[in-house]
């Protein structure tokens, strides 16, 4: 059964006030394109073509105006709110019946990755109860963190422990089973008040299905959570479209790639771009073609 995606583009962003005082981080730029684009293209390179996007009632509207229903992606795209941040693991409650009975690929939409996703294809066709990711940083207090044993057992998960067992910090992209719906309705709230994914991931640890695929170097993975580490992610991709000519999360362009849009609905697609360094590239592919 084809996996769906949901993008999680809730929560308050406190942290780059005043940057969020108006719109939501997941709106913030990321160098040339919001921020959004990078996890929906991350979904979308790993082959999911149905998403499900929840924000708060401000901000589900100006995504709507931003992304629309998909079709321009080649995609379907529907919309949900979450009236309060009840934390990560609503998003399974929230989008229940969008789920149905299909496999499920979380991811938050303020994650940005670069580099092959041959690990979330794989885990796409392999998983059985859950997968997550382990990456190793210097400051995993701020995250998740999975500690694992030589075997590469899970030992203990945590989130934000003030003192980490490891420096393997779970990114914000998980695919489940359909059973993460009922794990995630029988969740009680943890000590920030929210459904915490990590009580997500403990309950299918002890049911001995938690599957921790450490990522190694060939992967970034950027924060966007603090004004810093925001700049940080815009000099990144900047550097790397600077250097090849070449841009990173535009959604054309991987719906082409993909093969959900045709060369010539790509080309309508495009058509309907305004005069930018964004259409003028897209169809600089059209020339390529
Ligand atoms: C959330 C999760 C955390 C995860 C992180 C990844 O934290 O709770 O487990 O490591 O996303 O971005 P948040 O950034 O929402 O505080």
């Amino acid at each position: 059964m084809t996996t769906k995606g949901i993008i999680l583009a809730g929560g308050s962003g406190t942290r780059l006030h005043p940057l969020t005082a108006a719109f939501s981080k997941q709106l913030q730029p990321v160098y040339d394109k919001p921020m959004i684009y990078y996890p929906l293209s991350t979904l979308m390179m790993a082959g999911i073509r149905e998403v499900l996007i929840i924000s708060t009632p401000q901000d589900t509207p100006v995504f709507e105006r931003l992304l629309g229903d998909g079709s321009r992606f080649g995609i379907s795209l529907s919309y949900a709110i979450q009236d309060e941040p009840r934390g990560i693991a609503d998003a399974f409650r929230v989008g229940q019946d969008f789920i149905g009975t299909s496999p499920v690929c979380l991811i938050l939409g303020d994650n940005v990755f670069y580099g092959k996703l041959d690990f979330l294809r794989n885990a796409l066709t392999s998983n059985v109860g859950a997968t997550v990711f382990g990456y190793t940083v210097t400051d995993p207090h701020r995250y998740g963190v999975v500690e694992l044993d030589a075997a590469g057992n899970v030992v203990s998960i945590e989130e934000k422990p003030q003192q980490p067992r490891s420096n393997l910090a779970i990114p914000g992209l998980y695919v489940y089973s359909n059973d993460v719906v009922d794990i995630a309705s029988s969740l009680a709230p943890g000590r920030r008040g929210e459904l915490e994914i990590t009580d997500v991931h403990r309950a299918y640890m002890e049911r001995g299905a938690l599957h921790v695929h450490p990522l190694g170097r060939g992967i970034a993975w950027l924060d966007t959570g603090t004004p810093e580490s925001l700049l940080d992610a815009s000099t990144f991709i900047h550097a790397i479209e600077k250097r090849q000519g070449l841009k990173i999360g535009c959604l054309e362009e991987v719906a082409l790639n993909q093969g959900f849009l045709t060369i010539d609905t790509f080309r309508e697609s495009v058509r309907k771009l305004p005069q930018s360094d964004y259409r003028a590239y897209c169809e600089s592919l059209i020339a390529m073609q």
